[in-house]
């Protein structure tokens, strides 16, 4: 997108508050690393006992990398001291130039909170959803033309702090100097950036859940345990996870969303019968075998 001899761009000329909505795995990630890189960050969510568990999230993700790199006492309050938490929706967002989104995978609740945003936002702020599943064109179909062509998905992943990758999804009203301009700001957070259509899943989830979901159905089949699948993925295929212990880490209500999301309403995918949870995962789900942060998933973890 950038030519050669143009000038680089500076992200932090346009952009130096984020609202960040959403305060649990995902979004406490993304307010960390935004945080670490000098941008001022307000989280949001709907209670004080969310927001909490958020910022203990984001000290502990801190003090986990200032003793592997051998940070000063002070670094990680100084970084903590640029995330401010609220349960005040529409105040978290009035001096941002970015918002971000990550709340619970509901189309009408994402839109929902959209347009109240889109009431009290600056004219020039930037939306974007951090959804897994759904499309940006679905997200912003209650915003007005003007800023759904500022609106974005900027895709995360888990561990955020670790893992590398931010995806963006266009939409074809995209400008190229947003793109632009959001690529050097992922730069800036130390990730990497790679554009993607408007697609379900855009292109990580688009492959992984397919994946996960054939070696649920091996499993289900009878054909291999799952330490066994897991155990196979890792040593065959060199992946830093099996397939259960990442369903596990990311959560098996997450990839029911998609599932569910993808079957019932998704263009090209719905109907797919390969995309229609079994009943031995909506089982699991409602027994709250949701993975690490309930304890127990596939496998069963210390709380
Ligand atoms: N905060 C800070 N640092 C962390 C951290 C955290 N929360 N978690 C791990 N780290 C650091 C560790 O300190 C360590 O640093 P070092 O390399 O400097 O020593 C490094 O990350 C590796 O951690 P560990 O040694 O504890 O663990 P592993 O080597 O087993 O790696 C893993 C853990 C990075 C999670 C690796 O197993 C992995 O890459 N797994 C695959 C994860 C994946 O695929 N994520 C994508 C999920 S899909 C998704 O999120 C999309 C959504 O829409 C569903």
């Amino acid at each position: 997108l950038r030519g050669k001899g143009q000038p680089e761009i500076d992200p932090k000329a346009t952009i130096s508050h984020i609202a960040i909505y959403g305060a649990g795995i995902m979004g406490s990630g993304i307010a960390q690393v935004a945080a670490q890189s000098g941008y001022k960050v307000t989280l949001w969510d709907v209670t004080q006992a969310d927001l909490d568990r958020g910022i203990h999230t984001i000290r502990t993700s801190l003090a986990r990398s200032a003793r592997k790199t051998g940070q000063p006492a002070d670094w990680v309050q100084s970084i903590l001291s640029r995330i401010s938490s609220t349960t005040d929706q529409l105040a978290a967002c009035t001096s941002a130039d970015l918002v971000i989104e990550a709340i619970v995978e509901n189309l009408s609740i994402k839109q929902d909170l959209f347009s109240r945003l889109d009431k009290v936002a600056k004219p020039t702020c930037i939306f974007a959803t951090n959804t897994s599943s759904l499309l940006v064109a679905d997200v912003s179909a209650k915003l007005g033309e003007e800023r759904k062509q500022r609106m974005v998905a900027l895709h995360f992943f888990n561990p955020v702090a670790v893992m590398k990758l931010v995806e963006i999804a266009y939409m074809d009203g995209t400008s190229p100097e947003l793109l632009a301009l959001l690529k050097a700001w992922v730069h800036d957070i130390g990730k990497v950036p790679v554009l993607c259509r408007d697609t379900p899943g855009f292109i990580v989830n688009r492959l992984m859940v397919p994946y996960n979901i054939e070696a649920r159905q091996l499993v289900e089949r009878g054909d291999a345990t799952i330490e066994d699948v897991d155990t196979a993925m890792k040593l065959g295929a060199g992946y830093p996870m099996g397939p259960f212990e990442l369903m596990d880490m990311t959560g098996l209500d997450t990839g029911y969303h998609i599932m569910k999301a993808w079957y019932e309403t998704a263009p090209g995918l719905s109907g797919d019968p390969r995309f229609k949870p079994s009943p031995e995962m909506e089982q699991m789900i409602r027994d709250g075998y949701l993975g690490r942060k309930s304890g127990r998933g596939y496998y069963v973890y210390d709380k």
